[in-house]
């Protein structure tokens, strides 16, 4: 909403321009920052001026330096390539207040005892998810569960390790060849996430999972849920079942969703 009758370059578009100035200043010899008006012009596009304002305060609180190009523009969020005080790569996940799907989004909120009372307005249930991304992460991680690392988190907007060579993401499960080792640990990631961490992935899929220099990296943690969540059993049974399907089709199947069901709930 208007904060004033202004418009134009005096009013809230040039305040919004001066934003996105600041936000794209940074060394100029990024690949991204050579395409400056078309990046620049994606910026002015997709964010709104709160999320600007979000940005320059993680940016001043020194949780982000500069933001550079977009790796991945989803309907409901974009990820983008950032850079820290120390120059180092992160990874900048950005919600959409304007297209988000509430409805969906309320079943893994609702029921989910650690944010109590459920937000009234859609932007409050933005930064609810992104809160709560950002506090799965944490739980993964300390339960052991190799997720990016959480930087960092402020009104709709995520930081986190970058996984991949910035500009470029690590390439998923889904753009992999899969091997046994791949197979060994979704199912074990599965198990501690639920046995350690208390949570179900509710998400969990071949595209939600990096593998990167000999590693895999589960992400995508938004939806993930407290055991006690009263859907949880059936958001694992759909965890458990996709990933042996897609395994299946990629010729790996030693068992079925039924008998490691059975197993991961032990
Ligand atoms: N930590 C990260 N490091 C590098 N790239 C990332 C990171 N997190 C996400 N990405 C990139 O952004 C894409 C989308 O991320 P994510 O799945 O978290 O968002 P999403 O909006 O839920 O997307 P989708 O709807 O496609 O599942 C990933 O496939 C990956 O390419
Ligand atoms: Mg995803």
């Amino acid at each position: 909403m208007a904060e004033s009758g202004e418009s134009g370059e005096s009013g809230e578009s040039g305040e919004s321009r001066k934003l996105q100035e600041r936000l794209l200043r940074s060394d100029r010899d990024n690949r991204y920052l050579r395409k400056d008006s078309d990046e620049r012009k994606v910026i002015e596009d997709v964010f709104d001026r709160s999320t600007l304002l979000a940005l320059e305060d993680l940016i001043s609180r020194g949780s982000l330096h500069a933001l550079h190009g977009v790796v991945r523009t989803g309907k409901e969020a974009r990820v983008y390539y950032g850079v820290d005080a120390g120059g180092g790569p992160v990874a900048v996940k950005i919600f959409l207040v304007s297209t988000m799907d509430f409805r969906k989004r309320m079943a893994y909120i609702a029921g989910d005892r650690r944010f109590g009372k459920l937000p009234s307005g859609s932007r409050e249930t933005v930064f609810l998810w992104t809160r709560k991304e950002f506090r799965n992460l944490q739980t993964a991680r300390d339960a052991g569960v190799r997720v990016p690392g959480p930087i960092a988190f402020h009104k709709n907007i995520l930081v986190m390790e970058y996984i991949g060579a910035p500009p470029e993401p690590a390439p998923t499960l889904a753009e992999s060849e899969v091997d046994q080792g791949d197979y060994d640990w979704t199912f074990e990631t599965l198990r501690r996430l639920r046995r350690d961490a208390g949570l179900v992935h509710a998400d969990f899929s071949e595209f939600n999972a990096f593998k990167w220099n000999g590693q895999r990296v589960l992400f995508d943690l938004g939806s993930a849920v407290l055991l006690s969540h009263p859907q949880a059993e059936e958001f694992f049974k759909r965890d458990v079942t996709n990933m042996v399907r897609f395994f299946r089709k990629r010729g790996l199947m030693p068992r079925d969703a039924d008998s490691w069901m059975a197993e991961l709930v032990k």
